[in-house]
């Protein structure tokens, strides 16, 4: 299938998620601070969060002038052309600041609002995840493709807890009622890793209430291109509501299962 307009985006996109990711590994100060905070005091954002996405912004917008942008450090424009991108600098924060290896940057280009190219960079894996609607997700020369579904008590599955406590201390209940329904709970730090690693057969599946679209953008469009199944609650697709995303035997028992814990209730 050949469309020019997604080779370019895609092009476009692995070489900013590059030269981002690059930035981040090479260019991390030592005494790296917290320099401000948003939706609560552990939501917090440091000098590299917003330095990616400048880097990320201009290297795009100066090969593509007249798209729209929605970034998680504040970039936003409406764009002219119908391609939107939605960026997540440095997804996964806290393990940066911490010095933890699992980080990635997260790109993803729309067309006429629909996700069209998704690429995951994961620089202290030497890994890049991408996909195009269509034509499937890969990691470097290999094809990505779930695992084959275990039982559900028998699926490893990872979670991620939100920066707002009222929503945290939900979600740890639900975990805690979880924990013995599955072979076990991993919470891995960047929601765009856990879903390309649902991509890659190294986790049977992964649920998160509370993301934001520049989170689950990307990985998402790679999650499904690699056979995996996402959606919110049953018949919704995935949002901030619910993300979930499975290898399709893990997928409907873990949503029943999710939905019987009371996973998106208040
Ligand atoms: C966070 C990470 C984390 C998830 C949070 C996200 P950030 O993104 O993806 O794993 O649990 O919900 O907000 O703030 O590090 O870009
Ligand atoms: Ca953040
Ligand atoms: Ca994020
Ligand atoms: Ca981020």
């Amino acid at each position: 299938m050949t469309d020019p307009l997604l080779d370019e985006l895609l092009s476009l996109a692995l070489e900013a998620a590059h030269r981002a990711g690059a930035l981040l590994r090479d260019g991390r100060p030592d005494d790296l601070a917290v320099a401000s905070t948003k939706s609560s005091p552990i939501d917090v954002v440091t000098e590299m969060d917003i330095a990616a996405e400048k880097l990320i912004t201009g290297f795009l917008s100066d090969a593509r002038p007249d798209d729209g942008f929605l970034g998680e450090e504040g970039a936003s424009a409406e764009g002219t052309s119908g391609v939107r991108w939605v960026i997540d600098p440095l997804d996964g924060t806290v393990n940066y600041l911490y010095g933890l290896p699992t980080w990635a940057v997260s790109i993803a280009a729309e067309r006429d609002g629909e996700r069209v190219v998704g690429v995951v960079e994961v620089p202290m894996r030497g890994e890049t995840y991408r996909a195009v609607l269509g034509r499937g997700a890969h990691c470097g020369d290999r094809r990505l493709r779930v695992r084959p579904a275990p039982p559900l008590d028998q699926a490893l599955v990872s979670t991620g807890f939100n920066y707002v406590q009222s929503v945290r201390s939900h979600q740890a209940d639900v975990a805690q009622r979880l924990i013995p329904r599955l072979r076990d709970i991993r919470r891995g730090g960047s929601a765009a890793v856990d879903l390309c690693d649902v991509a890659a057969g190294r986790l049977d599946g992964y649920y998160e209430r509370g993301l934001h679209p520049w989170d689950l953008a990307a990985g998402d469009l790679i999650a499904r291109e690699a056979g995996a199944l996402t959606g919110s609650r049953p018949g919704e697709p995935a949002s901030g509501d619910l993300t979930v995303a499975a290898s399709p035997g893990v997928f409907a028992p873990l949503q029943r299962l999710l939905d019987d814990l009371g996973a998106w209730h208040d």
